[in-house]
């Protein structure tokens, strides 16, 4: 049975939504970024359910979403420089890890047993009727099955887990397109972990050069997923035409069968990106070659998801 699908501007569907997360049930949440799989932080039942439903590797751990820095508060403790970025970003694509507090509302479970937790709190006015129907954090990885293509649309979180959830809000379709960035506040110093849907150089004007560390897509050994984000049909990079049994994903001049910017703009192709790929995977080819996307700005998102779906799939 597929869950139903109700629209997230109904403050009927958020009410139902909110009760199913109480009763440990899993909510596909729409969010800027893209859709996640909501589930009560704090209730194990509810968290095992929810990486039983990704086929997600328990060693990696999830973003509890807050309604803002109050609720965050309950979580972890926050350095000056986290002030500072919630203050500038928040709502919005932004995800900060952070020492977490002894009594934070959150199960192990949720975030792997660590001394850290990743918090974001989503601007989507949809994720934020939901967290403040539910009044507690709320974990979401990307409703899609892991590994695969993230869902920028309702239809898409229901083809890919609409058997395993109990209720789908459906908010339209992401306008940012890729997921949070993630910046790590551990030591004092602001670390990179994903680049995501927040430009590196917006963060840089507060906390001065980001240090890299492990992608946060590895975080227990580095490359363990390095495949990931990827559709069915292979991927080939920076590719200027499209091969026998090809299809091309085109950005700027290189128009290709469809073209995520005509214009150049990296906004337009990053809210675009998953959708493209879904549609290309549907026509079946060999493979999917994607024009060079500019490595500035958004481009680093989308140079780091695109790689990640070039990825060999062997072993993950
Ligand atoms: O935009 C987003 O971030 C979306 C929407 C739904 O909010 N969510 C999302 O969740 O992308 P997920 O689970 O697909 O990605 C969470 C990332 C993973 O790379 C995970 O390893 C990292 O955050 N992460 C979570 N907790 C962490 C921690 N304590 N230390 C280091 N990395 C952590
Ligand atoms: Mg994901």
């Amino acid at each position: 049975m597929t869950a139903p699908v109700l629209p997230a501007d109904s403050p009927d569907a958020i009410a139902r939504a909110a009760a199913i997360l109480r009763e440990s049930g899993l909510v596909g949440m729409p969010t800027e970024t893209v859709y996640g799989l909501a589930a009560d932080a704090n209730n194990a039942a509810a968290v095992a359910r929810l990486y039983a439903a990704k086929g997600r590797p328990r060693f990696n751990p999830l973003i509890a979403h807050v309604s803002g820095i109050a609720m965050a508060q309950t979580l972890a403790s926050w350095p000056d420089l986290a002030g500072e970025l919630a203050a500038a970003f928040w709502p919005g694509p932004l995800t900060l890890v952070l020492p977490k507090l002894k009594a934070a509302p959150i199960c192990d479970l949720a975030n792997a047993g660590l001394d850290s937790v990743a918090i974001r709190s989503p601007g989507h006015a949809g994720a934020r009727a939901l967290l403040a129907g539910f009044g507690g954090p709320l974990v979401a990885p990307s409703a899609n099955p892991s590994g695969g293509v993230s869902p920028t649309t309702a239809r898409h979180v229901s083809d890919g887990l609409g058997d395993k959830l109990d209720l789908i809000l459906d908010g339209g379709a992401c306008t940012v397109g890729l997921e949070s960035t993630v910046i790590a506040i551990l030591d004092g110093r602001a670390t990179l972990l994903r680049p995501g849907g927040l430009e590196r150089a917006r963060i840089e004007a507060i906390t001065g050069p980001l240090a890299t560390a492990g992608h946060a897509d590895a975080p227990t050994s580095p490359g363990m997923l390095a495949s990931h984000y990827a559709p069915g049909a292979a991927i080939r990079l920076n590719a200027v035409r499209a091969g026998a049994g090809e299809v091309l994903l085109g950005f700027g001049a290189i128009e290709g069968d469809l073209n995520l910017s005509a214009s150049g703009d990296l906004a337009e192709a990053a809210a675009g990106l998953f959708a493209a790929l879904r549609k290309m995977d549907a026509l079946a080819p060999t493979c999917i070659a994607v024009a060079p996307i500019p490595d500035e700005g958004l481009g680093e998102a989308i140079n780091d998801r695109l790689q990640r779906a070039a990825a060999p799939r062997d072993g993950s």
